[in-house]
């Protein structure tokens, strides 16, 4: 297409012209993102082609390694079978399958809630849920480290919103005794905040809502099938789940598909269904994703194990980069932040890793204050694959004097 010039006019695409800083990167050979894989990882084997080279995965949201099991896949097969390959209209209308009645039906029971509701992504849950529950009057109060997804359920609500510091307890209680009596209050977390890695003190986070008067809703995507005696996330594990008032979970990680759920009362859920528009006015989630998902929860119930290794592995790296010298953010879970600080320094470290054929995310700012290398376990790695990610990070990081 032509340029065309727009004389004496500001042009909406000018911060588009001036943003250089990829083709920077790109030019310094430090481009960390978009990495292409030529296939997922084999369930049981934690590896993934990239072109014709095996990739050690170190930096998916995989779990428990179910996105490339035989009966997942299986499932999602006969749903295309059954249903077709997408349902092409939004559940209020044509797009309700039995599918997903039986989704709803067995995720409602699994998380132990009322009542649930599928949408088409994690993100799109977070977004739709908080801002059709919160209105004009209403507040929520948000960790300051909250997913992209809840802060944008935030910015499209009506209500107002405002911020504590990351898990500051002083902080969320001189935000709540603040507040006047008759605004509604909804205290929305991360279960588990995803690239920090850590938990939300949700014991005291609950007994805070309570002498307050608020609404808890927590984001388990990172929580969910990982942490708790059942899988059922961070709420679970601190034993405060009947203290949540509503809890949001994605598909995309434990659950090896793509969608998202938020789970609470039966007259929330059904307000939400008949007022979030990213409910309402999107199409329903295809019957392949759901068929997985729920042959995920049925594996998840069966095989408790996967759990208890992959917090197992969570554990053995965090002790191992620690004693390595690496510098970590505290936590518990399966995600596993190493502090690097310089964005260039996190690239070169990136690379070097994936050159030497390990895969970690590398997490730059403004997602966090300090630059990352964000390590995420599988219960599916091995001693073996554990032992290669620490030679390599040793080797690596003594070369660039991380460590
Ligand atoms: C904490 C949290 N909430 C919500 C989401 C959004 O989920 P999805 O990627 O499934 O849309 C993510 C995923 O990145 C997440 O980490």
């Amino acid at each position: 297409m032509q340029q065309q010039a727009r004389i004496g006019v500001k042009d909406i695409f000018d911060k588009a012209t001036s943003y250089t800083k990829p083709e920077e990167f790109r030019r310094a050979g430090l481009y960390p993102y978009f990495t292409e894989f030529s296939s997922g990882s084999d369930s049981g084997e934690a590896e993934v082609m990239m072109g014709d080279r095996r990739i050690l995965m170190f930096g998916s949201n995989n779990y428990l390694g179910l996105t490339t099991h035989g009966e997942v896949k299986q499932a999602a097969k006969a749903a295309i079978d059954q249903y077709g390959t997408g349902c092409s209209g939004s559940r209020m209308l044509n797009g309700t399958m039995t599918l997903h009645l039986q989704l709803e039906e067995k995720l409602a029971q699994f998380m132990q809630r009322e009542a649930v509701l599928v949408f088409g992504t994690g993100f799109q849950t977070n977004l739709g849920a908080l801002s059709s529950i919160t209105q004009k009057g209403d507040v929520i109060i948000a960790d300051r480290n909250i997913h992209a997804s809840l802060l944008d359920g935030c910015l499209a609500s009506f209500a107002k919103t405002t911020r504590y510091r990351h898990n500051d307890m002083v902080d969320l209680e001189k935000v709540l005794a603040s507040l006047p009596s008759d605004e509604g209050r909804l205290i929305v977390v991360d279960g588990v905040f995803s690239m920090e890695g850590d938990t939300a003190n949700l014991p005291e986070i609950v007994r805070l809502a309570w002498k307050y008067g608020a609404r808890l809703y927590v984001d388990e995507a990172h929580g969910i099938g990982v942490m708790g005696a059942n899988g059922r996330g961070a709420a679970e594990h601190y034993g405060v789940e009947p203290d949540v008032d509503i809890v949001m979970g994605t598909f995309s990680k434990s659950f090896a598909s793509i969608g998202g759920f938020v789970a609470a009362r039966r007259e929330v859920i059904e307000y939400i269904k008949h007022h979030s528009r990213a409910f309402v006015y999107s199409a329903s989630l295809a019957p392949a994703n759901a068929a997985a998902v729920l042959k995920a929860i049925e594996i998840i119930e069966r095989e408790p194990e996967r759990r208890a290794q992959v917090m197992a592995m969570g554990d053995k790296v965090r002790r191992e980069l620690a004693r390595l010298g690496f510098k970590l953010l505290a936590g518990h879970t399966p995600i596993i932040p190493v502090i690097i600080g310089d964005e260039a320094l996190v690239c070169r470290f990136f690379l070097e890793l994936l050159n030497d054929g390990i895969y970690t995310n590398p997490v730059l700012p403004p997602a966090v204050a300090q630059g990352l290398i964000r390590i995420s376990c599988m219960a599916t790695h091995s001693e073996e694959q554990a032992e290669r990610l620490f030679e390599s990070m040793h080797r690596i990081g003594k070369q660039l004097e991380i460590i």
